[in-house]
């Protein structure tokens, strides 16, 4: 008796077997083996001792909670945010919304004039628990040998003296600050800092390029910039100081001057005489931070002020500065995180993205050290010194949570098994993928390699607008199925619609969204409430369109199989084409760009860029090079093409549109499937096309 708010209620029959059917002999005993993991059968059951254990035991209590979640989610959600602190509790309305463009304004509010702050929460709240000792982070740097650690006592602290110094130089709720740092401590440090007084950070990856970086500080107009003068990322030394002055000189000439720049001398790469100085603006962390008081009294907000803006790529245009507010993004991150890893006091987390992306956000940052977490933050790059590093980490750290990104798995897998059977790992008991499909073998070498076939696989889809999980296994919970994310986390509704926006039921294939909100959705693009409305919730009105495409499978399990927009993900980064295109043409020799993604066997996606020159401008090994240099330059390294394929014409429609289906099939060498081209303004330039595709 399934009902309608049922998840599985897309299922004609129940083919999931029950659990534990297999023999075991002790938590990270293999559970019918090899076997069941191997190509031919596609279920991958957990052990009966791990459900045992896990939070979420079996799939019933799975419906129980996700029934509860869907059809009271004011009750469930509530019940979840008591065991938060507030300040004042909210009002009445839990949750207020409108997702429908043709009702009125698109608004998304949760615990609203409830009265809260996220770093009490993730560090006071855990110290007053009694977990002050308990070590908050663990840091790990690109070299071996360098390490370091902070209790939640003493990152408190550093947290506050960052707050305090922040407010001396005039950082009040509310105003805007730029983190530009590698994976050091102080990221994290500073994205506390900023949350306890209220103020909105955004942090830039630290290898966006300087273009990038001026362009989100002319967006967001920040109090100040918080950076280090250099990082050093395998044996390569980068000067991230530069990087920012030249930002900053950018920014002024559009007329946006920031008042503060503090750097912290990362000393293990570079001495600080070696860094470029303007007096007044810039200031060395190391000589000021430490002088202010080591407690900071806490800026209370609503659950509605913003907590910070991330920047991400969309299809078409710049940036788009999503934005999270602090109640709902809070409890949101912090039940995700409990469930979608069965975390437990005792597990030693470890989460390899950069909190320079939304992973760093809700995964390294916000959702483990609410849950009063141990994490491991590590600086380095995991091909560094070899491809055993992770495992040496993970053996290093004890790590019981490991989570990372599909294309580091294809590359380990690569470099051989050898790598990571040296170490033990015996630690391990949940692995976790995310920024792209996990293909099949992957997850398979993933699972039976990297934990001996004895830990689950969170295979967690969701994005940096949705905060957290959408789609993921609970580990333990129910069996796992190597490719798929699974089933909705609780209080997500997933829909699948066709190109009417009609929703399907069942077995189907379609676009993803969502049908009502939930607590960690974001809340509007900065300063374009317009594009927000525009760009997720007028293609399928009445839902949040996540630009994905999926299916669903007779068992209501969820395969999303990526884009269908014009993002490309390269090793689980998202990078809109427009962008690389617009940093493509900028260069004088360069008419027009149009960029596609292709298959990559380690990135997931390719970027393949189709260019033609200005009339008369011959091409060459040197533009080339030249016209990759422009797109690291604009953007940043991660989104330099992999191919340029020069042409002396594209493929447009009579109206001049250009077809990127047909390109698509080019850049895929899918020949004969380039479809009709009768259409084409000119067909000819197709031969054209293939005939230089080898060139
Ligand atoms: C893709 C990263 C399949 C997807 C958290 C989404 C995934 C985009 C998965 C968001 C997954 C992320 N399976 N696809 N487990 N996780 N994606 O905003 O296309 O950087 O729309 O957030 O990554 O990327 P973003």
């Amino acid at each position: 008796n399934l009902t309608v708010s049922d998840p599985l209620r897309h299922v004609d029959s129940m083919s999931l077997i029950p659990y534990g059917a297999g023999k075991i002999d002790h938590l990270n005993a293999v559970v019918l083996g090899e076997a069941l993991a191997s190509e031919d059968n596609d279920l991958v059951v957990p052990s009966e001792e791990f459900s045992r254990q896990a939070l979420v035991p079996s799939i019933e209590k799975y419906l129980e909670m996700y029934r509860r979640s869907v059809e009271d989610p004011a009750g469930f959600w509530s019940e979840i945010a008591s065991e938060f602190y507030w300040k004042k509790k909210w009002g009445e309305q839990v949750v207020t919304e409108n997702l429908d463009v043709k009702k009125g304004t698109v608004k998304i509010e949760w615990f609203k004039s409830g009265v809260t702050n996220i770093c009490y929460n993730s560090l006071d709240r855990n110290i007053e628990a009694g977990n002050g000792d308990k070590i908050a982070l663990y840091w790990e740097g690109n070299d071996l040998g360098q390490d370091g650690a902070l209790t939640y006592t003493e990152l408190l602290a550093k947290v506050c003296q960052l707050s305090n110094y922040l407010k001396d130089v005039g950082v009040a709720k509310g105003d805007a600050v730029i983190i530009y740092l590698p994976m050091l401590m102080e990221l994290p440090i500073a994205m506390l800092a900023c949350a306890r007084i209220g103020a909105v950070h955004s942090v830039v990856f630290a290898g966006f390029s300087a273009d990038s970086l001026a362009q989100r500080i002319i967006d967001c107009k920040p109090k100040a910039v918080i950076t280090c003068n250099a990082v050093r990322r395998g044996p390569k030394v980068i000067n991230l100081k530069d990087i920012v002055d030249a930002a900053l000189i950018q920014s002024s000439n559009e007329g946006i001057s920031v008042g503060v720049c503090l750097t912290y001398e990362n000393e293990l790469v570079m001495k600080r005489e070696a860094t470029k100085w303007k007096t007044g603006r810039d200031i060395w962390w190391q000589d000021t931070v430490p002088k202010y008081p080591k407690t900071c009294e806490v800026e209370w907000v609503d659950a509605e002020d913003p907590l910070f803006l991330l920047y991400t790529s969309g299809s078409t245009g710049k940036p788009k500065g999503v934005l999270h507010t602090t109640g709902g993004y809070m409890i949101y991150t912090a039940t995700t995180f409990k469930y979608a890893f069965d975390y437990k006091p005792s597990d030693i987390y470890w989460c390899t993205a950069d909190c320079g992306w939304i992973t760093g956000h809700s995964y390294v940052t916000y959702g483990p050290l609410l849950n009063g977490a141990s994490v491991v933050v590590f600086e380095g790059a995991p091909n560094h010194p070899d491809s055993g590093r992770c495992w040496d980490i993970v053996d290093k750290y004890k790590v019981t949570i490991f989570y990372t990104a599909p294309t580091l798995v294809r590359s380990l897998m690569r470099d051989g098994n050898e790598f990571v059977t040296r170490y033990s790992r015996k630690s391990l008991r949940v692995l976790g993928s995310v920024g792209e499909p996990i293909n099949p073998s992957a997850w398979r070498w993933f699972y039976n390699v990297v934990g001996d076939s004895g830990c689950p696989i969170s295979d967690t889809w969701w994005q940096t607008e949705t905060g957290g999980f959408m789609i993921t296994p609970l580990p333990g919970t129910w069996p796992q199925k190597p490719g798929s994310a699974t089933l909705p986390f609780f209080g997500i509704q997933p829909a699948v619609v066709d190109e009417k926006g009609i929703e399907i039921e069942g077995e189907c294939s379609g676009y993803l969204c969502v049908k009502k909100s939930w607590p960690g959705a974001f809340r509007t693009l900065y300063g374009d409430h317009e594009r927000y409305e525009t760009t997720y919730f007028k293609t399928f009105s009445g839902f949040y369109f996540s630009g994905d495409g999926c299916s669903r499978d007779k068992d209501g399990y969820y395969w999303l199989t990526g884009r269908v927009d014009d993002v490309i993900n390269v090793s689980g980064h998202r990078i809109g084409t427009a962008e690389v295109e617009s940093a493509l043409v900028s260069h004088p020799q360069c008419a027009e760009a149009a960029v596609v993604g292709v298959e990559h066997e380690v990135k997931g996606q390719g970027i393949y860029a189709f260019v033609t020159l200005v009339e008369g401008v011959p091409y060459s090994e040197e533009l080339r090079k030249s016209l990759i240099l422009m797109v690291r330059k604009q953007i940043g390294a991660f989104a330099a093409p992999d191919k340029i394929h020069w042409a002396p014409g594209l493929p447009k429609t009579r109206s001049g549109k250009i077809m990127r289906r047909i390109l698509r099939k080019i850049a895929s060498r899918q020949l004969d499937e380039l479809g009709d081209t009768s259409t084409l303004a000119d067909p000819g330039v197709v031969d054209q096309l293939i005939a230089l595709s080898d060139s």
